[in-house]
Order: structure tokens, then sequence, then C-alpha cells
């Protein structure tokens, strides 16, 4: 069973990153993106968590600004991380990001850089597991998709507005 949930979940990558990059407007080339923001927005989330020390991103905003919950989710549907995850991030083919188990940790810096760089990448810039989900998966590389850090701090606010975990795990288990 697990075994067919994780080809679910490998086989909705194709499709949801398909669907991503189709979806926002072309970005910058990247060149320009890097010399000047674009209109309205700040810096891209590599760009941000290449330039941050590991463990200082700190997300801006709080789960219980409604606004910035529903710009949120409009965000991350928009991106189509709801293609892997679900709706309301309850796990659909990928692991659930609504429970107190949190792969790589559940503060702010690990899961911005997480899902900016993707699984792989992550780790080789010595992050680690920790947790176990009933699906394991590589997270593809959104740090491209999504168009600014500012976005990525949206889409997570809203993915912390959904947490239904124990409340002492909301960003990390204090044991992990
Ligand atoms: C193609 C499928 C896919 C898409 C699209 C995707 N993810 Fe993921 N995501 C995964 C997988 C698989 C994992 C588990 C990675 C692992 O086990 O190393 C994961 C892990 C995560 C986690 C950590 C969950 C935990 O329990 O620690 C977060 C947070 C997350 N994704 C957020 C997002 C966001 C936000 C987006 C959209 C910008 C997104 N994902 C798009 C497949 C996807």
């Amino acid at each position: 069973m697990p075994r067919d949930l994780l080809i679910a979940c490998v086989g909705a990558l194709a499709s949801a990153l398909i669907y991503a990059r189709a979806q926002p407007p072309a970005a910058p080339a990247a060149s320009a993106a890097q010399a000047a923001p674009a209109a309205g927005g700040t810096t891209s989330p590599i760009q941000r968590a290449d330039s941050a020390p590991k463990g200082s991103l700190k997300n801006p905003y709080n789960d219980t600004d409604a606004a910035i919950v529903d710009s949120g989710k409009t965000l991350y549907f928009g991106y189509a991380c709801s293609g892997c995850h679900g709706g309301a991030g309850g796990g659909g083919m990928c692991p659930p990001l609504t429970d107190g188990v949190w792969i790589y940790g559940g503060d702010d810096d690990t899961l911005f850089r997480l899902v900016a760089y993707g699984s792989q990448d992550l780790q080789s810039k010595g992050y680690s597991r920790k947790g176990l989900e009933n699906i394991v998966a590589p997270m593809p590389a959104m740090g491209q998709v999504v168009k600014t850090d500012d976005d990525l701090w949206r889409i997570l606010t809203y993915v912390r507005s959904n947490y239904h975990g124990p409340p002492e795990c909301k960003s990390g288990c204090p044991a992990q």
C-alpha cells in the first residue's frame, strides 16, 4: 500500500509541475530578476534562501491574519501545491502538511528552504530527515516556480493555518 501511494505521488509530479509552470505569467529572465526585483515583489525564494544564514529565515506573517491566509490559499492552488498535497494540505497523494510530523523540521527556516530548494538540494545543504510520513518521495524544488519570497511566506502561512496536529508540534516538536 505505501508503495502504491509512492507511485501515485511521484506520478503527480509531472502533471502538477507542468500545470504550475503553465500558470504564472512568464517570469523575467534570471539575470533581470537578479538585478531588479519583480514589480510589486521583492526577491525570489532562492535568492532569499541563498542570502540568509542557516536557521535565520522567519515568516513575517501570522496565521491569524485572515487576509494573508486567504491570499496564501490562492497562491497554494495557483502554484499547484494542492496537486500533490491536497487542497487543505491534508496529504492527497503526497505527505500531509497539517500533522505534527515534520520530515526535516517544522520551523519557518526549514520549511521555506525545503519548498525553495526541494528535498534533494535541501539535504545536500546539510538538512537531514528527522520525521517519517507515510509516503516517502522527493519534494520538487519550487523556488523557480514560486515567484517571490513574499508569495512563499503567504503560502506557508496558509499551510500553518490548516495545522491540526498537537499544539506543541506546530513549528516542530520540542524533541526534534
Ligand atoms: C510533485 C508533488 C509535489 C508538489 C507539486 C509539491 N510538493 Fe511539497 N512535498 C512533496 C513530497 C513528496 C514531500 C516529502 C519530501 C520527502 O519526504 O523528502 C513534500 C514535502 C513538503 C513539505 C514538508 C512536509 C512535512 O511533513 O515535513 C512541505 C511544507 C511542502 N512539501 C510544501 C509544499 C508547497 C508549499 C508546495 C507548492 C509551492 C509543494 N509542497 C508542492 C511533493 C510535492
